[in-house]
């Protein structure tokens, strides 16, 4: 005991400020996501803060791709392209939002699973700890002060456009999370009732 940990460190005192960042916490629209997202220090921090995760077998099962300044357009117009492709009847105004898909958040950060075999941790565990790092930039991205928003959308599930924004073979990509500048101020959603989500387990009866 001890070896690593000052005796503080040990104790843990309750941290009231994350208490209530994990009370309030809540996304913010990925059209509310403006200028200025965070300077590359605070990116970085951000970056450390994600990779932070639980990791079955300490396998680090995951990767992120970041899209931010030109590249947003360019990865745009890219999903633009490949969406025309796939489907010639797209009018102007879709094909526009597809070049638009990484606007107007200043920074996107995509997290893709990377699973690999594993006797000891099957691959949802290791899909779940991916999904702990999208999670986790949600979490960083609103302790730094910014706003943020876990998406998919199409091209998380389509291998053309998925392995165009960076996944390869037996990858996936398990969320783009939206970073900026909050432009409005959000409403929270509707919670869950504890009662409904929880029970205390008992013996079977019969
Ligand atoms: C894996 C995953 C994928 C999601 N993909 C989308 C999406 O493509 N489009 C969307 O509008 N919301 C998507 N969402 C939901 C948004 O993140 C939603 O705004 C979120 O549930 C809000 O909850 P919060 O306020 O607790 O963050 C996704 C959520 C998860 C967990």
């Amino acid at each position: 005991m001890g070896y690593f940990f000052s005796d503080q460190e040990i104790l843990m005192p309750s941290n009231l400020a994350l208490r209530d960042h994990l009370l309030s916490r809540r996304s913010v629209g990925i059209a509310f996501l403006r200028e200025p997202g965070p300077s590359e220090d605070e990116l970085n921090t951000l970056l450390t803060i994600a990779t932070r995760v639980p990791d079955h077998g300490k396998m680090t099962p995951w990767r992120l791709v970041i899209i931010s300044g030109d590249a947003r357009r360019e990865a745009g117009e890219k999903l633009a392209e490949i969406a025309a492709r796939k489907n010639p009847a797209m009018d102007e105004a879709s094909l526009e939002a597809e070049r638009n898909r990484f606007l107007p958040a200043p920074l996107t950060i995509g997290v893709i699973s990377a699973p690999r075999e594993n006797p000891k941790a099957p691959e949802i565990e290791q899909v779940l700890s991916a999904g702990n790092v999208a999670f986790n930039l949600l979490h960083g991205a609103h302790a730094l002060g910014y706003g943020a928003s876990w998406v998919t959308r199409w091209f998380a599930f389509d291998d053309e456009a998925a392995s165009m924004l960076g996944a390869r073979e037996g990858e996936r990509f398990v969320a783009f999370v939206h970073i900026g500048t909050p432009s409005a101020a959000i409403e929270d959603r509707p919670r869950p009732a504890l009662e409904d989500v929880v029970s205390y387990w008992k013996a079977p009866t019969a």
